[in-house]
């Protein structure tokens, strides 16, 4: 087995999580070139991560980020060519369905470098979502894809991409079996975005993230959903993304939510513990819907379509609109312990093994 260099590409706070798990692994036999775009920069959505999951510093930094999304890709794609022109990588690594991953395939797949894709075959089937559109452009222009569950390789196969996949297991189960558990909700504190700090008891409040673009354009959906969220007998606790934290702020402020406690985003370990405390879990987080799957807390996702139905079983987890979001808390959900459709929590040995394998 030869050493190969690969560029793995990063810009957003899952793929930081991602790319933790497999760089350790990755960097044993090869050498890897960690190029962030810089899509997020705040300090608790970028370098946090790197110093809590000790990924290594990126090789470079692009610094794009904002503005619409053909401007965004497109400044991404002109910057990664620019890289990859000088490194000359024998492959690209790529993770999810972000502006980033679609900016790095496509900048590759033009200078005829292989692109290997993590988190390949997810299909919302719903075309107005725009992580959509990055994933299949992503998935039919890659060599090698890696498929997390049995579901993603059906649609891969449905779409006659048969031959360039494999089964891999997801690597958020990995990261989640390997850093749950390092801190306990009772040991933290969270800065308060009004100031000052909060903490949480244990099973005594609700976990809300909420950052997608189909949720927060608008004041209105955002507010149904804080609604539903302050009708309810616990806290709420919801680290706000950037995206729309002044939105977030002045409703609650506005509309009197008590129960609803923004904090700042919290890093990956302080996320896990909150999921961990916490009662149940109200997302609109592809991340975050399966770690609820993986802590067997029920889940209530606020979209109408389903990015992950592996999750949909047993009242584990229900899609919902921000009008029934607490008629689908209070369903029970079953816990079926031998039902693992995420994998092993060894994805990160399987995409190494592949990407050391892989020859054109
Ligand atoms: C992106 C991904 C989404 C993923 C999410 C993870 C796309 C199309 N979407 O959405 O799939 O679920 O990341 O969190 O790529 N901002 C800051 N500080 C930051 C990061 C962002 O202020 O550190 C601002 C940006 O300037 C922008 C807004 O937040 O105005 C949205 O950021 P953007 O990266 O476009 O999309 P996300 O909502 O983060
Ligand atoms: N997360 C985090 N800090 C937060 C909110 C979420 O570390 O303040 C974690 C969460 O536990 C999950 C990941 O971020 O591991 C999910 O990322 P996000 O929701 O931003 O993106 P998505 O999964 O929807 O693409």
């Amino acid at each position: 087995m030869h050493e190969k260099k690969i560029v793995t590409v990063v810009g957003a706070r899952p793929q930081f999580i991602k790319a933790a798990m497999v760089s350790k692994t990755l960097r044993i036999h090869n050498n890897e070139i960690l190029l962030h775009t810089g899509q997020h920069y705040d300090y608790n959505m970028s370098k946090l991560f790197f110093e809590e999951m000790e990924i290594p510093e990126p090789d470079y930094n692009l610094g794009i980020s904002g503005g619409s999304h053909a401007r965004m890709t497109g400044e991404m794609m002109i910057a990664i060519e620019e890289v990859l022109l000088k490194e000359k990588p024998d492959g690209v690594l790529v993770y999810g369905d972000t502006n980033s991953t679609l900016a790095g395939a496509l900048s590759a797949t033009k200078l005829h470098i292989p692109v290997y894709h993590v988190e390949a075959g997810t299909r919302t089937h719903c075309r107005t979502n725009p992580e959509e559109i990055n994933r299949i452009c992503t998935d039919h222009i890659s060599s090698v894809l890696f498929a997390c569950t049995d579901l993603n390789m059906k649609e891969l196969i449905n779409e006659g991409l048969e031959k360039s996949s494999i089964i891999s297991g997801d690597l958020m189960f990995d990261a989640y079996c390997h850093y749950s558990g390092y801190k306990r909700i009772s040991d933290l504190q969270f800065p308060k975005l009004s100031g000052g700090y909060t903490s949480v008891n244990e099973d005594e409040y609700y976990y809300l993230t909420c950052h997608r673009e189909e949720n927060t354009k608008d004041d209105d959906c955002l507010l149904n959903i804080l609604k539903a969220m302050n009708s309810l007998s616990y806290n709420t606790i919801y680290p706000v993304h950037p995206r729309n934290k002044e939105r977030a702020e002045r409703l609650v402020r506005e509309n009197r939510l008590e129960r609803i406690i923004l904090i700042e985003p919290v890093g990956y370990i302080e996320s896990l513990a909150l999921l961990n405390g916490c009662k149940a879990v109200v997302t609109d987080s592809g991340g975050l819907q399966r770690e609820a799957f993986f802590a067997e807390k029920k889940c209530v996702t606020v979209l109408n379509f389903a990015v992950w139905p592996e999750t949909l079983v047993d009242g584990r987890n229900s899609l919902a609109s921000p009008e029934n979001i607490v008629d689908r808390l209070f369903e029970k959900q079953k816990i079926n312990k031998g039902y693992l459709p995420f994998g092993d929590g060894k994805a990160s040995v399987k995409i190494v093994d592949e990407i050391n394998r892989f020859e054109l």
